[in-house]
């Protein structure tokens, strides 16, 4: 049928929808290639999430434009958030592109390419589903190192943030049959994987129930006996083997639970690492991002965190500075958030007001992008300081290291992660990737350590 050749953008949840889409069109007849030149699809798996990420994928339509006049049967579509948010309107927009398919529409795609080819028309898909989570689907690993993969456990969001387009583009909140996730999880491990990462934009408010997968029906089933929470989800997956680990994410801090920690607690290959993103520092900011908790809430999760799961767990952030009206002192708020939980790691940006979303409707985006730059500046520089911080405390100490590859500079040396999910490079002696190994922690910076097999 021809070479595919798809990109990823965005978040781990769209590199793991290529995974689907590579799948849905293999079983076509078509095969994938690295390289764009050689191929007669090309497929962008796109990001809405800030413009700056639409503006790099407008950039890269640019790109094929000789590409496409010297080989006018190729065909150009553009997948994910970005198509969801600007359904036909794109086709005007970028004249390049043949297809508009959004991130429930994959099964479709095959129709849609038709239609390109026989008709030599252009093609949309951007209906949403309620039901939709491709679970009978088993991905087909692209760029893979055998060793780590992710699992896509639910789909869209109920959250609405409000600075975030995801709810728009990705639709409603629904739950992938169990069943199916430990099936696919199996599939792994017994082809040599050793760690999965559990995803969803909210894995915490994870729910499924064999008689539906309609939420609000879900939440009226009083039968507890037939409900599978996130909780359930992990434990059955940290069952299939000690030795394949498992990881999850985005924790939403309002729906990680007690249950979840201690399955984390619990299980050794369970990782003690969580994502739970702040977002600000301050209460009146949070409140008016829709984020449903508080300053001292967040904290207390925190604190839960640190007594169930330890001291040592990995705890990240994401944070957005100068988000609508944010003054000087609630900004500081940020700050001593950081100092207070400091953090192994964070994802910083300054707010980028998205169309239809509630902040861009209600709210006025009244930070300068000078302010809101120089309050990015000024957390991640005390980022920097705690990752040094959090780092330094590992020296010394020995922990189980995955190896997932060889160091960048040097074959000689191995890099893996640590259960907290921290990088450490070490010299590679006889040890092998996907071996599990002992290191003790020498040195490091803020982003690495450095270790010697025990
Ligand atoms: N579901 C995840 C977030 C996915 S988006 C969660 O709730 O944690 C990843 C991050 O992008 C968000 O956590 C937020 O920090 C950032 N983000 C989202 N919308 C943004 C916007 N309009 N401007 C700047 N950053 C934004
Ligand atoms: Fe966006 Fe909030 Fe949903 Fe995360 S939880 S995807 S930030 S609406
Ligand atoms: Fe971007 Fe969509 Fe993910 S907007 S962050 S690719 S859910």
């Amino acid at each position: 049928m021809g070479k595919l050749f798809i990109q990823s953008y965005g978040c781990a949840m769209n590199f793991s929808d290529s995974e689907i889409v590579a799948s849905i069109l293999k079983k076509e007849g078509y095969s994938l290639t690295n390289d764009y030149q050689e191929s007669d699809i090309i497929l962008l798996n796109t990001c809405s999430i800030r413009e700056k990420a639409e503006e790099t994928i407008r950039k890269r339509l640019k790109n094929f434009n000789n590409l496409k006049r010297n080989k006018p049967t190729l065909i150009i579509g553009v997948l994910g958030c970005m198509a969801e948010r600007l359904k036909e309107k794109l086709l005007n927009e970028e004249k390049i592109v043949d297809i508009v398919a959004g991130p429930d529409s994959y099964r479709d795609l095959p129709n849609l390419i038709k239609k390109v080819k026989k008709f030599e028309e252009k093609s949309v898909n951007t209906i949403l589903s309620l039901e939709e989570t491709y679970e009978n689907i088993e991905p087909v690993r692209i760029n893979t190192n055998g060793i780590t993969a992710f699992i896509s456990i639910m789909r869209g969001c109920d959250n609405m943030c409000s600075f975030c387009v995801v709810p728009f583009t990705r639709g409603r909140e629904r739950s992938r049959n169990p069943f199916s996730i430990i099936k696919e999880a199996k599939n792994l491990f017994n082809s040599g994987y050793k760690e999965i990462t559990l995803l969803g934009q909210n894995v915490d408010s994870y729910k499924w129930s064999s008689k539906t997968n309609n939420k609000k029906k879900l939440e009226k089933n009083n039968d507890i006996n037939d409900i599978i929470h996130f909780s359930d989800l992990l434990e059955m997956t940290a069952k299939i083997s000690p030795d394949l680990r498992v990881r999850f994410s985005t924790s939403h801090p309002k729906d990680i639970t007690v249950d979840v920690l201690n399955v984390i607690k619990d299980y050794e290959n369970v990782c003690n690492y969580i994502h739970l993103p702040a977002q600000s520092g301050n209460s009146r900011i949070l409140k008016k991002m829709n984020r449903t908790y508080d300053r001292e809430w967040y904290l207390n999760k925190v604190k839960d965190i640190k007594k169930i799961v330890g001291q040592d767990c990995g705890i990240s952030s994401d944070f957005i500075t100068g988000f609508c009206s944010e003054t000087e002192n609630e900004h500081n708020d940020t700050l001593s958030l950081m100092d207070n939980v400091i953090y192994d790691y964070s994802y910083m940006f300054y707010y980028s007001e998205r169309p239809g979303t509630l902040a861009q409707r209600k709210y006025s985006d009244d930070i300068p992008l000078l302010i809101k730059k120089r309050r990015l500046d000024e957390i991640i520089k005390k980022q920097n300081i705690h990752s040094l911080e959090r780092n330094q405390l590992r020296i010394n100490n020995d922990y189980k290291v995955l190896i997932e590859g060889y160091s960048k500079k040097s074959k000689n040396f191995l890099k893996g992660r640590t259960s907290e999910n921290k990088m450490v490079i070490f010299p590679k002696k006889d040890r092998l990737l996907g071996d599990y190994v002992d290191v003790k922690i020498k040195d490091c910076n803020s982003a690495t350590l450095f270790g010697e097999l025990c």
